[in-house]
C-alpha cells in the first residue's frame, strides 16, 4: 500500500518497489551484474532530495570543456532532461544499454537510489568517488507526496498526506527510512571524506556558487582562476537553474513515458509550511532528533 506502486518490500533493511523500473528487482540485478571501475563517479540520493539537480550540474561540470563550442542552446541539459544525460545504474541494468554501462571514456556519470549497505561491492571497493545529496525529510516527504499523485494509477483515487504522512514517519517510502538511507551514507563521509562528499540541498540552495566550485574540486575538475573570472562557474549555475531546468522541460516524456516535467514542481526550501500540520512537523523534528542522535547533525537537514 502507499506511494507509487502497491507494496514494498524490505530489502537488507530497506524498502523498495516491486515491478518498476528502480526496484527491489533492480537493485539485486545491480548487486549480481554491475562491475564499477576506479573513474567512475557516483551520485547518491533519496527519491526528491534533489537528483535531478545534482545530475544537471555534475554533468555541466564534468563536460564543461566538451561543450564550450556549443551555444547555451544547444547543450544537452537545454535539449534533454538531466536524467537522459546521467542515468541511474538501476535503469541502465533495467534496460540492458550496453552503451553506456561498456562507454570506454572516462569517466562514466551514475545516479543511484540504492542505499550504501546494499551498494554492489565493485563501487564500495573501487576507490570511485561518490556525493551524496540529503534534502531535510520534510520536504522530501511533501515532493515525494506530490510526485506520487502525479504518477500514480488514476483509478487508486489520489494519495491523502495523511497516509504518506503516516508511511514516512514509519520509514516506509522507496529505498528508505529516510533517516537510515541518510545515516548510512553520512557515516562513511565521515570515515572516507576523499571518496565521498555529503552535502545538502538546503545548503545549496543558500549557497550554490560555492557548492559548484566544492562539488568541482571534490570531483577531480576544479574551476582555474581564469574560468571563475569568464563567469564559467555561473553559466553553469543558470544553466541548471529550477527556473531554467524547469521550462525547457515542460514537454516531452523520459523513455518510459515519464513525463520530463514531473521533475520540477516548486525547488524550494520549507516549501512543506504549506503542506505539514505543527503536529505532524514536530513528530517529524522528534523523529529526526532521535534518529541522528550524535551522527548527523540535525541543524543540517531539521527545519
Ligand atoms: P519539490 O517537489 O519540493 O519542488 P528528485 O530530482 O530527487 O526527484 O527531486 C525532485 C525535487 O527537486 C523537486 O522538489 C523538484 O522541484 C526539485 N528540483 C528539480 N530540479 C531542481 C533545480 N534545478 N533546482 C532546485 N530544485 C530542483
Amino acid at each position: 500500500k502507499g506511494w507509487i506502486s502497491e507494496n514494498l518490500y524490505m530489502y537488507q533493511g530497506f524498502w523498495h518497489q516491486t515491478k518498476r523500473i528502480i526496484s527491489v528487482e533492480t537493485v539485486m540485478a545491480v548487486q549480481d551484474t554491475f562491475k564499477a571501475r576506479p573513474t567512475d563517479i557516483y551520485l547518491a540520493t533519496l527519491p526528491k532530495a534533489g537528483t535531478t539537480w545534482l545530475k544537471a550540474l555534475v554533468f555541466a561540470i564534468v563536460n564543461r570543456n566538451r561543450y564550450t563550442n556549443n551555444s547555451f542552446s544547444t547543450h544537452p541539459l537545454i535539449i534533454s532532461n538531466p536524467h537522459n544525460c546521467l542515468p541511474f545504474i538501476e535503469t541502465e541494468i533495467f534496460r540492458n544499454t550496453p552503451t553506456y554501462l561498456n562507454d570506454p571514456h572516462s569517466p562514466r556519470l551514475f545516479a543511484t537510489h540504492i542505499p550504501y549497505p546494499s551498494l554492489p561491492r565493485s563501487i564500495l571497493d573501487s576507490g570511485c568517488r561518490l556525493v551524496y545529496l540529503c534534502r531535510n525529510p520534510k520536504d522530501v516527504l511533501v515532493s515525494m507526496f506530490h510526485f506520487t499523485n502525479k504518477l500514480r494509477d488514476k483509478s487508486r483515487g489520489p494519495m491523502r498526506l495523511e497516509e504518506a504522512f503516516e508511511l514516512f514517519s514509519k520509514g516506509a517510502m522507496p529505498t528508505g527510512p529516510y533517516w537510515d538511507h541518510v545515516k548510512s551514507y553520512h557515516k562513511v563521509s565521515l570515515e572516507h571524506p576523499t571518496k565521498i562528499l555529503f552535502i545538502t540541498y538546503d545548503d545549496m540552495k543558500t549557497d550554490i556558487v560555492n557548492n559548484v566550485k566544492r562539488l568541482s574540486g571534490f570531483l577531480g575538475y576544479p574551476f582555474t582562476e581564469a574560468e571563475e573570472a569568464n563567469g564559467a562557474v555561473n553559466e553553469i549555475v543558470r544553466l541548471c537553474s529550477f527556473e531554467n531546468l524547469s521550462k525547457v522541460n515542460k514537454h516531452g516524456n523520459l523513455r518510459e513515458g515519464i513525463p520530463n516535467d514531473v521533475f520540477f514542481r516548486e525547488g524550494t526550501v520549507g516549501g512543506w509550511n504549506n503542506h505539514l500540520t505543527s503536529e505532524m512537523s514536530h513528530l517529524l523534528d522528534q523523529i529526526t532528533k532521535e534518529k541522528f542522535h550524535g551522527g548527523v547533525r540535525v541543524s543540517d537537514v531539521v527545519l
